[in-house]
C-alpha cells in the first residue's frame, strides 16, 4: 500500500505574482568563484576578456536576473578603488574574511561587463564594515552618475563611458555576525545604515536599498536585531535581508528533508518584525524581504577552515567547493517551493553562490564546467516558476523528525500563467520509504492536459554529479509518457536529459483530475497546459 495525497488548486487562491528576482544568485570574491570561475584567461572557452564561455552558457541556461556582488564577508574589508583603472596598477591586498590574496584583476567595471554577457543585472553591496557613508557615496557615483563628478569622471577616464545604473544596493553584509570585519551592534548598524541610505539617495533617488537582517535565525540576537535596526532604517530602505544555509550535519536525511520548515518559520518571523515596525511607525509602507543568501552548505566546512588557518594568503584557493548530492537537490527543491509560497513578501532571493563556491555550476581549471545536482531544481524553478503562485489545499501524510514536527510528506506549490495557459505544479515527496499516489484536482483549470512531467528521483541519496563518477546520472528528465488514466508511472534513472517528450494528448490525461505516482523521495514538476 502506498501513501496517498490530494492537491487542489483554485485559480483565485493566489499568494501573488512571482518577482523574477526570486531566481537571483550571488558571486563573491571568495575561493575560485571569480578567479577560475567566471574569469580564467587560460581556459579554452575564455573570450578575449578572460571570461569563461562554458560558465556563461550555464549561467544563461539558469536565466538568473540578478547577481549579488562582490560579497559576502569579503565586502566588509573591500576597497573598491583597488579594482578599477589599469589592471597592471591595481594593488594586491590581504583579504581578511577568507584569508586569501586578492589580486583585484576583476573589479566593478569588469563584473558589469560579465553581467551583460550573462544577461543579468548586478546587485551591489557597499562596505559598512571598515568603511561608511562617504565611501558608499563614492562608489554609487562611480557606478550610476553619467558624468561631472570626480568619481563619475574617473569611470569615464577608465574607458567606461556609460554608467552601470545599478538599481539594488545592499547596505553592508551580515553586520550582526562577530566574524564580520567591522561587526556592529544593532544600534550602531541601524544608525550607520540609515545615514548611508539617506546620503546614497541624494545621489540617486531611484536606487533600492537592502538593510542587513540577521545572518541566520540561529543568531542569539535574532529577531531583536531586526526590530532594533528597522527602528532606524524602516523609512529609508526597501528590503531587509535574510540569510540561511542548510545541511545534513547529523546524517539524518529524514530531518534534513524537513529543514524547509525552518525557512518558512524564519520568513514568517521576519515578516512579523517588519509589520510590527510598520504599525509602530504608523507607516503606509510594507517592508519587503530579500533572502539574499540561501543554499545547502556543510560538506566541506572543516576542510575549508583548515585550509584558511594553515595555508593563508593564497590566490583563489579552492574554498567552499561542496559537491552536492541527490538529497541536497531535494532539499533545494523544498527551499525553492518555500520561497515561492512567500512570493508576496520575498521579492528577491539569491542562491548563494553561483560558480565553484557552494554553487550549482562547477568550473574545473582543466576541464569543462558541469552541473551539480542542485542546478536542476533551480533551473526548473527559474524556468517554470514565473507567474502567479497558487497555494494548495493539501491533504497528505505527516511525520515527525528530530527537529521538526508535523512535516508534510509533500512540499508543493503551483505557478499559474494565465496568458500562456499554463499551470506548473512543483512537488517534493519527502517520504523515505513509500511512493505517494498523488491526485491533483484541476477543477479550476478545465480542459487542460499534462504536457510534461519532469522528475528527479533515485534510491541513492548520496549520488552526485561528479564528472566521471559512478553516478554521473543525476539529471532531471521527462518521465511520464504516456500517462494512463488515474495513474502515471515515473521511469527510473538514468534520464536522457532535458529534451522534451512529445506533448501528451488530452485523452491520456484525466481532467479534472490528474493522478500520478510519486516515487520516494522525488522532486517533481508537472506542467499542465490549457488545450485550445
Ligand atoms: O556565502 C558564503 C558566506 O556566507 C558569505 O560570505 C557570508 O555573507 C555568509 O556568511
Amino acid at each position: 500500500m502506498s501513501e496517498t495525497a490530494k492537491l487542489t488548486f483554485y485559480k483565485d487562491y493566489q499568494e501573488g505574482e512571482v518577482d523574477k528576482r526570486l531566481f537571483s544568485s550571488f558571486i563573491e570574491h571568495l575561493g575560485r568563484a571569480v578567479y577560475g570561475g567566471i574569469y580564467a584567461p587560460g581556459h579554452p572557452s575564455a573570450d578575449a576578456d578572460g571570461f569563461r564561455g562554458d560558465v556563461l552558457a550555464l549561467v544563461r541556461e539558469l536565466d538568473v536576473p540578478l547577481v549579488r556582488y562582490p560579497g559576502g564577508n569579503f565586502v566588509s574589508g573591500y576597497q573598491w578603488e583597488d579594482g578599477v583603472g589599469p589592471v597592471a596598477q591595481r594593488p594586491a591586498r590581504l583579504e581578511l574574511a577568507w584569508r586569501t590574496l586578492e589580486t583585484n584583476a576583476i573589479g566593478v567595471d569588469e563584473f558589469a561587463r560579465w553581467c551583460r554577457l550573462a544577461g543579468t543585472e548586478m546587485m551591489m553591496a557597499v562596505n559598512l564594515g571598515t568603511r561608511g557613508v562617504q565611501d558608499a557615496c563614492n562608489l554609487l557615483e562611480y557606478c550610476n552618475l553619467a558624468a561631472g563628478g570626480h568619481y563619475a569622471d574617473m569611470r569615464i577616464s577608465h574607458g567606461v563611458k556609460d554608467p552601470h545604473n545599478i538599481k539594488m544596493w545592499c547596505l553592508g553584509n551580515e553586520m550582526d555576525g562577530p566574524w564580520q570585519i567591522g561587526h556592529k551592534t544593532a544600534a550602531e548598524y541601524g544608525r550607520l545604515a540609515v545615514e548611508t541610505a539617506r546620503a546614497m539617495r541624494m545621489i540617486d533617488p531611484d536606487i533600492q536599498l537592502v538593510s542587513c537582517g540577521s545572518s541566520s535565525p540561529s543568531m542569539q540576537t535574532f529577531p531583536d536585531w531586526e526590530a532594533e535596526t528597522l527602528q532606524h532604517t524602516y523609512d529609508e530602505v526597501d528590503y531587509i535581508s535574510l540569510h540561511q544555509y542548510y545541511g545534513n550535519r547529523n546524517g539524518d536525511t529524514k530531518d534534513y528533508l524537513a529543514q524547509a520548515l525552518g525557512m518558512d518559520e524564519y520568513i514568517r518571523t521576519v515578516i512579523a518584525a517588519c509589520d510590527f515596525m510598520k504599525a509602530k511607525k504608523r507607516s503606509k509602507k510594507t517592508m519587503m524581504l530579500s533572502f539574499d543568501e540561501w543554499n545547502v552548505w556543510f560538506h566541506n566546512s572543516e576542510a575549508d577552515n583548515n585550509l584558511m588557518k594553515r595555508h593563508p594568503w593564497q590566490i583563489a584557493p579552492p574554498l567552499l567547493e561542496d559537491v552536492y548530492t541527490f538529497e541536497d537537490a531535494l532539499v533545494a527543491g523544498t527551499l525553492l517551493i518555500t520561497l515561492l509560497r512567500h512570493c508576496s513578501r520575498v521579492k528577491v532571493a539569491c542562491l548563494a553562490q553561483l560558480v565553484n563556491v557552494i554553487a550549482p555550476i562547477m568550473a574545473p581549471a582543466d576541464g569543462p564546467a558541469w552541473r551539480q545536482s542542485i542546478f536542476y531544481p533551480f533551473l526548473h524553478a527559474s524556468r517554470y516558476g514565473r507567474g502567479k503562485v497558487l497555494l494548495p489545499l493539501l491533504h497528505c501524510g505527516k511525520y515527525d523528525s528530530v527537529n521538526h514536527t508535523d512535516v508534510p510528506t509533500l512540499e508543493t506549490v503551483a505557478v499559474y500563467n494565465e496568458e500562456a495557459g499554463e499551470m506548473n505544479v512543483f512537488a517534493v515527496n519527502r517520504h523515505m520509504e513509500e511512493a505517494v499516489e498523488t491526485t491533483v484536482d484541476l477543477r479550476c483549470f478545465e480542459n487542460a492536459a499534462l504536457r510534461e512531467h519532469i522528475v528527479m528521483c533515485g534510491s541513492d541519496m548520496k549520488t552526485t554529479n561528479l564528472p566521471g563518477g559512478r553516478a554521473a546520472n543525476l539529471r532531471a528528465g521527462c518521465s511520464i509518457a504516456p500517462l494512463p488514466p488515474h495513474r502515471g508511472t515515473c521511469t527510473g534513472l538514468p534520464y536522457s536529459g532535458l529534451s522534451k517528450l512529445p506533448a501528451i494528448t488530452a485523452e491520456k490525461v484525466v481532467c479534472p483530475h490528474a493522478c500520478m505516482w510519486m516515487p520516494n523521495p522525488v522532486y517533481s514538476i508537472l506542467l499542465f497546459q490549457r488545450l485550445p
